[in-house]
């Protein structure tokens, strides 16, 4: 099968297209042939050698930890799923991704896939939409009519938090460049801070909850605007606890993870048609390299969706 795999790390030009062998699933595991994943910024921080901690690699390595397909074998201890289902989710960020045409995933981070979208389209939600998920309800916990500042609302998994928060009843402000404004309103916040000619802390107050995914003085600011007994949640490390907790806010950083019960939950949502997803780009297995140069600049509307087959 064909592959792309990182042979070291370091910039774009690690990445190669090979041909390998088609892995075989152990008795906990599928092999799924995948028909789609999506670029998020992890692939190309584990690329670049910045996530050795957490995501210790084995190379040659493949990305792409979002996948969505259909299953081809399933091991042993794996029948809640049959050939021929249709599958997706987040898989492993330790082991081989979705970068390829077939990949080996535990089945306990698959979920059915939305029925009323494509591959391409549900290949774009596992790992934003996780994220977004257990940051707002499993950390955050959002409530109806609770105040929300989302920032990188325009993002991947900004698009997928405002319409969760949204869908839920809450309060949402988001942050974005100018040209994301309207964008991020049609996409339900009730109100949109520029954070290049703003300054979101002057603008806000009282909130119940910060969902944060930028770091730095993103974070610090951000402890401004929450109210005593509110929570800061960040998809990065929490690099100002001691000031939170002298406020009376409690922050938290997490790693999602791939639970099959959000995944369709996520699902069932999208098929009601409350939540859709945001695709900027489509790019084919062979333009990785060039997919993840985009995603690294830090404006990508959404997600850039990558079509396997
Ligand atoms: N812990 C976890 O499990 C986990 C999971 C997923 C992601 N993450 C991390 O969370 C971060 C966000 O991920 P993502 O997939 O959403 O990234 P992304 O899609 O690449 O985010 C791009 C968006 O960020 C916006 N942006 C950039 N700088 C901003 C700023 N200073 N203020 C407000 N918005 C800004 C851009 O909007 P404009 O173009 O309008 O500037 C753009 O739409 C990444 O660092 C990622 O590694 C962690």
């Amino acid at each position: 099968m064909k592959a792309v795999r990182m042979h070291d790390y370091g910039g774009p030009d690690v990445l190669e297209l090979d041909e390998v062998p088609i892995p075989e699933p152990k008795h906990d595991e599928v092999l799924v042939k995948v028909y789609a994943t999506s670029i998020n910024p992890i692939d190309w921080k584990i690329r670049e050698g910045l996530r050795k901690d957490k995501f210790p690699a084995s190379l040659p390595l493949t990305p792409g930890w979002d996948v969505s397909g259909v299953i081809e074998k399933v091991g042993n201890n794996a029948r809640r799923f049959a050939k021929g289902d249709e599958v997706y989710g987040r898989p492993d960020p330790t082991r081989d991704g979705a970068y390829a045409e077939y990949i080996v995933v535990k089945a306990n981070q698959l979920g059915f896939k939305p029925k009323s979208v494509d591959h391409l389209t549900a290949a774009t939600i596992p790992l934003a939409g996780l994220t977004a998920w257990q940051g707002l309800f499993d950390r955050g916990h959002l409530q109806k009519g609770q105040k929300v500042l989302i920032h990188a609302a325009s993002g991947g998994v900004g698009t997928f938090a405002v319409q969760f928060a949204k869908w839920k009843g809450a309060y949402v402000i988001g942050t974005a460049s100018a040209q994301n404004i309207k964008f991020v309103k049609q996409l339900g916040a009730d109100e949109v801070i520029d954070y290049q000619s703003q300054r979101f802390e002057e603008m806000v107050h009282d909130i119940d909850l910060v969902f944060e995914t930028i770091g730095g003085e993103t974070q610090d600011r951000s402890l401004q605007v929450i109210k005593e007994g509110g929570r800061l949640i960040t998809t990065l490390a929490p690099e100002f606890k001691d000031k939170a907790r002298e406020r009376g806010i409690y922050m938290e950083g997490y790693t999602a993870q791939s639970y099959p019960d959000q995944l369709e939950e996520i699902a069932q949502l999208i098929d009601e048609g409350r939540i859709e997803p945001v695709i900027s780009r489509v790019m084919n297995l062979y333009e990785v390299a060039r997919a993840q140069q985009i995603s690294e600049k830090g404006h990508v509307r959404g997600k850039i969706a990558i079509k396997v087959v």
